[in-house]
């Protein structure tokens, strides 16, 4: 399926910016139905399921350390739970029905509470058939500040998204189909990001705080007008901060970009044919004394020693899919032969032990593989620690190694971020004890 083209009229994004809330316990986060103008402004609107009102739901903003208290209203029309996606957490709160708590039915709550440990740009989203109510729009940023944040005139947080809609603004009533599932996942027929702020100074210099919600849409991403570096991957700052190249981004990835603003920012989706504008922050007036301070790392709040020898040395095939053959059944997708939870655990960990995982992608499609409650390291191709990641991206065919070393007891869901494969067989577990 291909994107739609429109024209962007810069005010059209102004009415969708996530709403910042003050953090005054009890804080309500209430999932119900509600309207959105997806389209620019003019065209019809969407019915979406969001939070206090919005999709995305509000900017949760917390600092390093703090602690988060939160009931989570669910007036959706069925079972639901909040998972807090790249979050070091008490395994209780992770947000995972049958896995981790029970379901969360319309009309019910459930009070979620767990300090933050580390800075860094996270995100919740529905953890429940996910890939229809993510998709539908049950979800919303979660930002982590540090105690000291590096200095910047404007701290913005962009959230990518797709959506599948008609050009009347409905939404095409496809969920879950098989086709699907055994492909790509389902991808829209418009995008665009989702600025928290519209408009900067040239010379201002900003945090950008980059989450792909897309349910399966690996995002290439361009962006124009800024000079400066990629800071942090999946919340976890980088040792030597990255150039802005071209950059791809999979669903559920993350990546902080601290910058200089030299013109009007431009999101830009390159495609075979044109561009794909997805969007921009304009620019008005100049910063009289703009920042001359170099870029440096940010701190690195969580390094975790993986032993030299690794207690466990692992292989996770990843299979199945249309063109994949092999996997037949109602299950499409598995990993290492199993498709979907089963009732043990895939591996059992000591609390504190390194596990080497070689991911297989023996199919024919990209996926972004997700560890839940851990951040992991990617292996270099030389065999030395990479960036640390809670969703590495495979595209199709190739193999990675990552490292991560257990520390956090409890029930790990460990799958696809591609809902629709998470829905049809890849995901697994594993345990902490
Ligand atoms: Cu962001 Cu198991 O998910
Ligand atoms: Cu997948």
């Amino acid at each position: 399926m291909t994107l739609n083209r429109r024209t962007f009229l810069t005010t059209s994004l102004a009415l969708l910016g996530a709403p910042r809330v003050s953090l005054a316990a009890p804080f309500v986060l209430r999932a119900e139905p509600v309207t959105a103008q997806i389209l620019p402004v003019g065209d019809g609107v969407t019915q979406m399921l969001g939070f206090n009102g919005s999709t995305p739901g509000p900017e949760l903003r917390f600092r390093e350390g703090d602690t988060l208290d939160m009931r989570f209203d669910n007036a959706i029309g069925e079972g639901s739970a909040v998972h807090w996606h790249g979050i070091r957490i008490d395994n209780a709160m992770d947000g995972v029905p049958y896995l981790t708590q029970t379901i969360v039915e319309d009309g019910e709550y459930f009070d979620y509470r767990f300090t933050l440990p580390d800075a860094g740009t996270y995100w919740y989203h529905s953890h429940n058939r996910s890939w229809e109510q993510v998709a539908r729009g049950l979800y919303g940023p979660l930002i982590v500040e540090e105690k000291t944040p590096p200095k910047v005139d404007h701290d913005i947080t962009v959230m990518i998204d797709d959506w599948r809609i008609e050009r009347t603004g409905d939404t095409i009533e496809d969920f879950g189909n098989r086709h699907d599932f055994s492909h790509a996942g389902r991808l829209g027929t418009f995008a665009k990001v989702i600025p928290s702020m519209f408009e900067v100074r040239r010379g201002d210099r900003v945090r950008l705080r980059l989450i792909n919600v897309a349910t399966a849409r690996v995002f290439p991403l361009e962006i124009a007008g800024l000079k400066g570096k990629v800071v942090a991957l999946d919340g976890m700052p980088l040792d030597t901060p990255q150039d802005i190249g071209p950059l791809m981004i999979a669903p559920a990835q993350r990546m902080d970009i601290i910058a200089d603003v030299s013109e009007t920012v431009k999101f830009i989706f390159p495609t075979r044919q044109d561009p794909y504008e997805m969007g921009e922050i304009i620019v008005r007036g100049e910063n009289p004394s703009p920042s001359s301070t170099n870029i440096e790392a940010l701190l690195r709040p969580y390094a975790p020693q993986p032993a030299t020898t690794p207690d466990h040395d692992l292989t996770m095939a990843l299979q199945g899919g249309a063109m994949g053959g092999a996997h037949g059944g109602d299950d499409i997708w598995s990993l290492n032969g199993v498709s979907g939870l089963s009732d043990d655990p895939w591996q059992t960990f000591k609390r504190g032990e390194t596990a080497r995982i070689k991911l297989v992608n023996e199919t024919s499609f990209p996926h972004g593989i997700h560890l839940h409650g851990h951040h992991f390291y990617e292996l270099e191709p030389d065999g030395t620690l990479g960036p640390m990641r809670d969703t590495t991206l495979l595209q199709r065919q190739e193999t990675r190694d990552i490292v991560c070393v257990f520390d956090n007891p409890g029930k790990w869901l460990l799958h696809c971020h591609m809902l629709g494969h998470q829905a049809s067989g890849m995901k697994t577990w594993v345990q902490v004890t």
